[in-house]
């Protein structure tokens, strides 16, 4: 049975590694589309900022006899947020990117919405929404990831499983407050 040859011989590998050692992470043998990975990042970032007010909003507003818990609920979900936001941010300047932290046009970069929401209840539906929203976007986004940018890929899909935990987080809460 003849040996599945390696993809790459050792000597192309290493002489293609020396070229353009700038460029840190990003290799030749990268085959993404590097503007539209960054792009798509940059999407995933101002979603994670948009979250993390809105989860901030509701945890400082958050009132009334089940207040606590869901505001502790809240808190912690907004601080996940923020990791994402910042392995994210990472995983751009490692392509050569630069992450968009500009508040200008936040909203409109943002696949998810900020809505503030009257009752605890309504917060926690609006954030819901939101989580739902991302959850389609990153799987989305992973998909077009595939294998031309396998950490990128992983990443994402480790972020989604936070999402869908949150999401599933939220369902529980609306389930405790009888809604
Ligand atoms: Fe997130
Ligand atoms: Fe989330």
């Amino acid at each position: 049975m003849a040996k599945k040859p390696f993809l790459t011989d050792i000597k192309t590998l290493r002489a293609r590694a020396r070229k353009h050692i700038e460029k840190g992470a990003v290799t030749e043998g990268y085959s993404a589309d590097r503007g539209i990975v960054v792009k798509l990042l940059n999407e995933a970032l101002a979603t994670e900022i948009v979250c993390v007010l809105r989860y901030k909003r509701h945890y400082f507003m958050a009132s009334g006899i089940n207040a606590e818990s869901v505001a502790a609920e809240f808190l912690q979900h907004a601080n996940d947020e923020q990791g994402h936001a910042d392995q994210i941010s990472h995983r751009i300047v490692q392509l050569g990117g630069e992450p968009n932290l500009n508040p200008e046009g936040l909203l409109t970069r943002s696949h998810a919405e900020y809505v503030e929401g009257d009752t605890l209840t309504d917060m926690i539906k609006e954030d819901l929404v939101a989580e739902r929203i991302a959850i389609d976007s990153y799987r989305d986004m992973i998909n077009y990831f595939g294998n031309d940018d396998p950490t990128s890929r992983r990443m994402m899909e480790n972020i989604l499983a936070v999402e869908e935990e949150h999401a599933d987080d939220l369902v529980n809460l609306l389930g405790g407050l009888g809604k």
